[in-house]
């Protein structure tokens, strides 16, 4: 009987200090309400068009490499095929850079994506912030990030973690708390699920478009590096929908 309880005084404690190990804290008491949210209706705020004709949209940047050296820009333009380049510059380098990038559009049942413009900066210095510079002269937009650390053992750099974003005015608190969180995470890691488009009639490809709008204010600032999941498979044979994703 004594050797049990010894034995399992011993498991418990490796549990407990394994669990002082792993703790990664908690940063927010913040708990969801458990109501049902709607999606924001399409005339919301947070779907605005950029102004003036034919204005970059949708801006976000992806890591461009596997070191951190490389940024990938995106961004949509509605009316016709944009410039495919972006400016860069280092906040205190002074001289500014040019990257060319592609064009690509698709199709999906009835809707026609927009111009959809992907471009790779590289050879960024670490630790750095960049601005950047999408679009055509009036109409050209303007936005910035910083470049992670040099990698190395204990360089510290903070994920965010978001998925199943959707586009309710609860992914739009979602994406605030994201904003405001005082550990200021520096790139997100997306768990999948993203516009949830395919929830409407004909999968409405429009609410990739409002989605891509919604998140600009922070992915256009930072890295999000992607999964896919369920919601991004977009196989609908009875409307001839056959490719997967
Ligand atoms: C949740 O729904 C209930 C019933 O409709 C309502 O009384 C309550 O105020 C809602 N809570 C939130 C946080 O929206
Ligand atoms: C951009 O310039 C054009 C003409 O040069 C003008 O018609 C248009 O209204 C301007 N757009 C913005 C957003 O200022
Ligand atoms: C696509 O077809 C649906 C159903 O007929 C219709 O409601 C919708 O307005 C169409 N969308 C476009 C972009 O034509
Ligand atoms: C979304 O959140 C932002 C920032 O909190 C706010 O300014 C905006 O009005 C909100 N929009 C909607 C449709 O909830
Ligand atoms: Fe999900």
């Amino acid at each position: 009987m004594e050797r049990r309880w010894d034995s399992l005084l011993f498991v418990v404690c490796l549990i407990l200090s394994f669990a002082e190990i792993v703790n990664g804290g908690i940063t927010s008491s913040y708990v969801r309400h458990a109501n049902f949210s709607l999606d924001m209706p399409l005339d919301s705020d947070v779907f605005r068009v950029p102004p003036g004709y034919n204005a970059p949209q949708q801006v976000h940047i992806t890591q461009g490499d596997h070191e951190g050296k490389g940024v990938i820009v995106s961004w949509v333009t509605q009316d016709e095929p944009g410039s495919k380049t972006v400016l860069y510059w280092a906040e205190n380098g002074g001289l500014k850079k040019l990257a060319e990038g592609f064009i690509l559009t698709y199709k999906y049942y009835n809707y026609t994506s927009g111009y959809i413009h992907h471009c790779t900066i590289e050879d960024l210095e670490f630790d750095t912030k960049y601005y950047y510079e999408v679009g055509i002269g009036n109409t050209s937009r303007q936005f910035w990030f910083l470049t992670p650390p040099k990698p190395g053992p204990d360089v510290p750099y903070t994920f965010g973690l978001i998925g199943d974003l959707g586009q309710t005015s609860d992914s739009n608190r979602t994406l605030t708390h994201y904003e405001l969180n005082p550990a200021k995470g520096q790139a997100l890691l997306f768990v999948g699920d993203l516009s949830y488009a395919n929830d409407y009639p004909f999968h409405d490809n429009a609410r990739w478009d409002t989605w891509g709008r919604f998140v600009e204010r922070v992915a256009a600032y930072q890295p999000w590096i992607w999964t896919a999941g369920n919601h991004e498979i977009d196989f609908a044979p009875e409307i001839g929908e056959r490719q997967p994703i």
